[in-house]
């Protein structure tokens, strides 16, 4: 084993392209541990698949050990051993185990697949990046869901709806020449179990199942493969009309079913195992089979029956509206629980995790456990939308993992689906804590019962480093940053308080746009006699749809969790809550809450710069303070807004907003990061016969 001159690590400038996969040099200590374990890496099979498993080892081992593995069976070697038939191990699994062959000590990474292989490579890496004992191993893993999946709400010119770290890492001008970031993408995905990705945006362009852009597609397909990655496209329901020539998209019109057989036919032509569709239908201007008077279950099959021959899958989107006007959150409940076993096998109904649109915290969607009949998929969010965006740090595996625990949804789940966080930032994901969250969700879709906090712990270790004076107070932190944005944004169960479009800062007040259900006012109902919506037989009834149990201890106030109190109910300002306080002054001292635990977020992170490099730390700082600024902006708006209703004086010890009321309303923000870019007009752009070239719309 050669040794190559060890790079000393605080000199290395870090900008956060590495993700969690920075392979540094290890200390002294465990070197000597790890080192006769790592001697060799030797593989039979020559696959794309093993051969980026053989690379990624050796690339981990050259980065954490300082030497250069051989290929020899040797002391100290790593066997790659696929399509071993390890009983009871599915196709993704793998088994790392230690033994002593021929008097040889050896470490055996075996698996039923080469992909198995890969990942079972990446879980030995993440042994030495986290500073495990490797010399007596025997673990096994398999991931509890099939199906794990980022969705990219990337539109074709390169903006990303709701993304905050730059633009799309799809450069459609340069494809099909697959830049090397595309496979670093890759590896990072394939490093946490991901198995499938999107690549556009649900409001879709038909654009996308043109032959131009299919070859690129192709080309990406291509160049994940190796990772166990399969690709997925957005299907716009209405591309046999803007794409196809005919007159009608209507799910039960032959010439339409004619017409994506074949679309799909020339896909699987191109991308033998792609993955199927996603298929926003019937929302927010999306088109879909109730424009022809059809059900989703007749528009889902209709694409479903085509992909079929090819083994692929239909993602049809629950996030619908109609219905239910009484109430916003129980419409996906009332249009999709009537067509339970109506899809067809290879239909996936992909639900949000809570019944409105990925708030700091929702209950779980009522339609999961409800749906026996149907194959789901739980989607969240990974960029977060509602929670500050790239500027405020929310580690989201808490809340996901909360959502995953209740109301049976584990059991009833095929798939996750994460609505990615990244861009063409050099780090990535924007904040280099936003890395954690695409790290977690990778995490839980191949076990959704892993604990938030030993994902943080691990995430942490391989990002920012295993001194336990570091990792302690980075992992406290994450662990309570996602409550304390729901104390300082909407505590005790509020909701969509959200400034108007960008969703960015708080709008408490608004009550004047258009569709009722797009008001904060709506959500919070609040007046001079009490706040909160009343989901209960009394006002909406929206605890009817989830089961007996669960709909009776959400209904009854002595036994509604307090995180959802005016979720589900309507109180007064008075109303007498378990700690003894009144709503009002616990409100009040959750907003405070809130705030506090950013200032307190601040003052760990400063007192860990000696221990981090100055890029990172200095990026991460700028953050934090602007998150603190825009916590007591959140705290101070909402508390002036609901105290010019309840006319109450603020607990002892708790100030006053510094400004008025009018004053915060008259805030305006042209340039915060989530203004929608333009919704691409259908249509655009448009390419010649000959696929390139940009033509007149
Ligand atoms: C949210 C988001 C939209 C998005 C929609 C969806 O409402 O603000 O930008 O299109 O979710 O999930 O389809």
């Amino acid at each position: 084993m050669a040794l190559l001159a060890a790079t000393p690590t605080a000199a290395v400038a870090e900008d956060g392209y590495e993700l969690w996969l920075r392979y540094r040099s290890v200390e002294a200590p465990w070197r000597a541990r790890y080192a006769p374990h790592a001697t060799a890496i030797v593989t039979r099979s020559a696959s794309p698949t093993m051969r980026a498993a053989q690379a990624e080892l050796r690339r981990g081992i050259v980065g954490m050990l300082g030497a250069e593995p051989s290929n020899q069976l040797q002391s100290g070697a790593i066997i790659l051993r696929s399509r071993v038939r390890i009983g009871g191990l599915g196709k993704d699994a793998y088994r790392i185990r230690s033994a002593v062959v021929s008097g040889k000590p050896l470490t055996i990474i075996a698996a039923n697949s080469d992909i198995g292989i890969l990942y079972g490579s990446f879980a030995f890496l993440r042994l030495l990046q986290t500073r495990q004992p490797i010399d007596r191993l025997d673990l096994s893993s398999r991931p509890k869901l099939p199906l794990r999946l980022l969705n990219h709400w990337d539109n074709l010119d390169g903006t990303i709806e709701r993304g905050y770290a730059g633009h799309s890492l799809w450069n459609w001008a340069e494809l099909p020449q697959i830049h090397p970031r595309l496979i670093d993408y890759a590896r990072a995905n394939a490093s946490i179990g991901i198995n499938g990705v999107v690549l556009n945006n649900v409001n879709a362009n038909a654009q996308i199942l043109t032959p131009a852009y299919l070859r690129k597609v192709a080309a990406i397909a291509d160049a994940w493969r190796p990772y166990g990655i399969r690709v997925y496209l957005s299907a716009r329901f209405s591309a046999p009309i803007e794409i196809g020539g005919l007159g009608t998209a209507d799910p039960l019109d032959p010439r339409v079913q004619k017409w994506w057989r074949g679309k799909v036919d020339e896909i699987y032509q191109l991308i033998p195992d792609f993955g199927g569709f996603l298929v926003k239908a019937n929302s927010e201007g999306q088109p879909g089979p109730q424009t022809y008077r059809r059900t989703h279950a007749d528009g889902a099959n209709m694409l479903a029956d085509a992909l079929a021959p090819h083994r692929g899958m239909l993602f049809w989107r629950a996030f619908v509206y109609g219905g239910s006007d009484d109430d916003r959150v129980k419409q996906a409940f009332d249009q999709f629980r009537p067509l339970d076993g109506q899809f067809r096998r290879n239909v996936v109904l992909q639900v949000k995790n809570g019944p409105l649109d990925f708030q700091p915290r929702e209950p779980v969607h009522p339609l999961f456990g409800q749906m026996p009949r149907t194959r789901l998929a739980m989607e969240v969010q990974i960029t977060t939308e509602y929670l500050g965006q790239s500027t405020h740090l929310a580690y989201l595996g808490t809340m996901w993992s909360e959502a995953l625990c209740s109301a049976a949804a584990p059991d009833s789940l095929l798939a996750m689906a994460g609505v990615a966080n990244t861009g063409n930032d050099r780090n990535w994901t924007g904040s280099h804590f936003d890395q954690a969250s695409w790290f977690a969700f990778g995490r839980l879709g191949w076990d959704p019962t892993a604990e938030p906090r030993a994902i943080a712990e691990e995430w942490t270790r391989m990002t920012w480093g295993n001194n336990p004076r570091l990792v302690r107070p980075i992992v406290a932190m994450m662990m309570r940053s996602r409550e304390a944005v729901v104390d300082y944004m909407t505590p005790l169960g509020l909701a969509h308080q959200m400034g108007t479009d960008h969703h960015y800062g708080p709008a408490p007040w608004v009550c004047d746009l258009p569709q009722p259900s797009w008001n904060p006012c709506y959500y919070s109902r609040a007046d001079a006699q009490g706040i909160g919506f009343d989901r209960t037989r009394s006002g909406s009834n929206a605890v009817a749809q989830y089961t007996l149990d669960v709909a009776r201890r959400f209904a009854d106030l002595n036994s509604v969790p307090d995180e959802y109190l005016l979720w589900f109910h309507h109180v007064p300002w008075a109303y007498r809550m378990r700690s003894g306080r009144t709503l009002w002054d616990e409100l009040v001292i959750r907003y405070d809450r809130g705030v506090s635990d950013v200032e307190s977020m601040n003052r760990v992170w400063a007192s860990l710069a000696p221990m981090i490099d100055a890029q990172r730390h200095a990026d991460t700082a700028a953050r934090l303070k602007q998150q603190l600024a825009e916590a007591r902006w959140w705290r101070n708006a909402s508390i002036a807004y609901w105290q010019s209703l309840s006319k109450l004086p603020l607990p002892a010890g708790h100030k006053p907003p510094p400004h008025t009321l009018g004053w915060y309303q008259a805030l305006r923000f042209e340039t915060v990061p989530g203004f929608l870019s333009p919704r691409i007009p259908p249509g655009w752009p448009c390419l010649s016969a000959q696929g390139d070239l940009p033509c007149a719309p």
